[in-house]
């Protein structure tokens, strides 16, 4: 059952009629009904996969996942490669592709940005709808000659991070990655419609504290927390260094070297 702030009811539609069986079982899935006049916010299942659409006039276009067309195929290309700062951040190198454990999986940008450079990824996301959008567009994925063997490297868990790593069976990620949600109101972050759309669905991530302490407690090489760049860090203890970009941050917490 998906919840959200009040007065944002959600429904699940399907934009033609031969997507209704397949919208029947994202409903059900979901815990979200087919009719609801009042509704804040729309599921849609069309021949472009699943996609949340804001309702009403002033709703801008519908957020989905895709890995293989648009900003992620620009970025896989012509995005910097390993000289990115996200990479240099969790410690890709020469001779070395962390495991990567990405605790805050959103739509998944950064984690493919970091499987399409090599490194095994882990994601979770506790956000059903959210979660929803991620395995559709993993899923869509797995079928494109390129983009396919990338998508095979990540490997999605739902549910809340901070009680699946304190409950972590077996070997330990390398490498942890954060990026909750900041909770401040930021213009340009608003203008942005998947910004528009995360704040309803996923509010502020107050627990970041939490999901810090058990990352440090889970991690064997290092903690990596991408904030914007003029925010806080989250509070608990301090990262050794940061890489500091246009608009955001990495805060490192280092436990052990990466080697080759
Ligand atoms: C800012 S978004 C992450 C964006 C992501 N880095 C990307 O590149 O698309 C934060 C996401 O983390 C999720 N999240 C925050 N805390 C979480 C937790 N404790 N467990 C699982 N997911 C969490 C939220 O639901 C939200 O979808």
């Amino acid at each position: 059952m998906v919840e959200l702030e009040q007065g944002m009811g959600i429904r699940v539609e399907a934009l033609s009629a031969e997507f209704q069986a397949q919208a029947q079982v994202w409903a059900e899935r979901l815990g979200v009904p087919l009719v609801d006049d009042e509704a804040g916010f729309a599921v849609q299942v069309g021949p472009d996969g699943l996609q949340i659409q804001q309702l009403g006039p002033q709703a801008p276009g519908p957020v989905r996942v895709d890995f293989v067309e648009g900003q992620a195929a620009h970025r896989r290309l012509y995005g910097g490669g390993n000289g990115q700062m996200i990479a240099k951040a969790v410690g890709i190198a020469q001779g070395v592709r962390p495991q990567v454990l990405d605790a805050t999986a959103g739509l998944g940008k950064d984690a493919f940005v970091l499987a399409s450079l090599g490194c095994q990824m882990t994601l979770i996301e506790r956000q059903p709808l959210i979660a929803a959008l991620l395995e559709d567009g993993l899923a869509r994925a797995r079928g494109d000659d390129e983009v396919g063997a990338i998508v095979e490297r990540m490997h999605l868990l739902t549910g809340n991070a901070i009680e699946r790593m304190r409950a972590w069976e077996g070997e330990p990620p390398q490498v942890i990655y954060l990026d909750p949600m900041f909770p401040h109101r930021d213009k340009s972050a608003l203008v942005k419609k998947e910004m528009r759309v995360f704040r309803p669905l996923v509010g502020d991530d107050l627990d970041a504290p939490a999901l810090l302490e058990a990352a440090l407690a889970l991690a064997s090489h290092r903690v990596v927390v991408k904030r914007p760049r003029k925010a806080p860090i989250i509070d608990g203890p301090k990262p050794s260094h940061s890489l500091e970009g246009k608009s955001s941050r990495y805060d490192i917490y280092p436990k052990k070297a990466l080697k080759a």
